[in-house]
C-alpha cells in the first residue's frame, strides 16, 4: 500500500511541490513597493480598489504623478490576494515606474508573467488584480487631472 504523504500543522503535505518560480517567491516574501502600515498617511495623487469575482480578494493601488510628464513617480499597494498577487503587483509596482500612464496601462499580465519567470495557469487571475487596481488608479488621476485641450 502507498504510504500517504504527511500533513504538517499548516496543512501542507511534505513532499508537495513547490508550483512557483523562484522570483515569484522572492517577490512574495519581499514584495516591492508593499504600503505598510495606514494608506491614510500616504499622500498620493490617485488610488484605485478593485475586488476579484473569482476568489472575492481586493487590491488598493495608490499613485503618485508628476503633473507636467504625467509620469507615475511612485507605486504603492496592499491587498488581500494570495502568493500569486502579492508576486505580481510586486512585479506590477515595479515595471509601472517612471512610465507614463498610458505606458503603464499597456502592461500585460502576460509581461507580468514573463518577469515573474512564469505563473501556474489556475492563478492567472491573481495577476489581473493588482493591473486593474493600477488601471482604476490611473482612471482615478485622469478624471482628477484631465488633459488641457490646446488651444489653436
Ligand atoms: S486567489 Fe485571490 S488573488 Fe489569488
Amino acid at each position: 500500500m502507498p504510504k500517504k504523504p504527511s500533513t504538517s500543522a499548516n496543512g501542507f503535505s511534505a513532499g508537495t511541490p513547490w508550483i512557483y518560480s523562484d522570483i515569484v517567491k522572492e517577490h512574495f516574501l519581499n514584495p516591492r513597493n508593499f504600503l505598510m502600515g495606514d494608506e491614510n498617511k500616504y499622500q498620493c495623487d490617485a488610488k484605485g480598489i478593485v475586488g476579484n469575482p473569482i476568489c472575492g480578494d481586493q487590491m488598493l493601488m495608490m499613485i503618485k504623478v508628476d503633473e507636467k510628464s504625467r509620469k507615475i513617480t511612485d507605486v504603492k499597494w496592499k491587498t488581500y490576494g494570495c502568493a500569486s498577487a502579492i508576486a505580481s503587483t510586486s512585479a506590477l509596482s515595479e515595471l509601472a515606474k517612471e512610465r507614463t500612464l498610458d505606458d503603464a496601462l499597456k502592461i500585460t499580465a502576460e509581461e507580468i508573467e514573463e518577469y515573474l519567470g512564469g505563473l501556474p495557469k489556475h492563478k492567472f487571475h491573481c495577476s489581473v488584480l493588482g493591473h486593474e487596481a493600477l488601471a482604476s488608479a490611473i482612471a482615478n488621476y485622469k478624471k482628477k487631472h484631465p488633459l488641457q485641450k490646446s488651444s489653436i
